[in-house]
């Protein structure tokens, strides 16, 4: 049995110890904004913010995250406001297909949690998800409205 708090609300499950926190969220917790995309920690479609961190959830197990404070995409809209990434993420038209994107804007979300003032190098290093759309240039441009967003709030 493994106790973790998800989104907010403390849960436990009965799953095996290497069960991949992805599989959880996705299967055990009704949670499927998080995308199973390469299942070996590359492309960012799982992203989570665990404990304040970002993660990439396909490649760490529930034992190993017990205890912990998992936030995913289903938690990032507040008293049904959109957050300032989601709210740039519609303004700048992102998505292609969309499968990738819940894993950017968990990316972007512990990235400017930290950093509210990004610079194009703290970008560069901080998102790494792969999109087969090739949204790439738009990510950039809605991460710079984000940061307006924030900075205007
Ligand atoms: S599915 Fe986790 S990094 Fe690709
Ligand atoms: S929007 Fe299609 S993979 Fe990124």
């Amino acid at each position: 049995m493994y106790t973790l708090k998800i989104n907010g609300i403390e849960r436990t499950f009965d799953v095996e110890a290497d069960m991949p926190l992805l599989w959880l969220l996705r299967d055990e917790a009704d949670l499927t904004g998080s995308k199973f995309g390469c299942g070996i920690g590359l492309c960012g479609a799982c992203s989570v913010i665990v404990d304040g961190a970002l993660v990439r959830s396909c490649i760490i197990s529930v034992s190993s995250v017990a205890g912990s404070d998992v936030r995913t995409v289903e938690d990032i809209a507040r008293d049904g406001r959109l957050s300032a990434v989601q709210q740039a993420w519609l303004e700048m038209d992102v998505p292609q297909c969309g499968y990738c994107q819940s894993g950017v804007i968990m990316a972007v979300t512990a990235l400017l949690e930290t950093t509210p003032r990004p610079t194009a190098s703290d970008v560069e290093e901080a998102i790494s998800n792969i999109c087969r759309c090739g949204t790439y240039d738009r990510i950039r441009a809605a991460i710079d409205r984000a940061a307006q967003i924030l900075a205007a709030s």
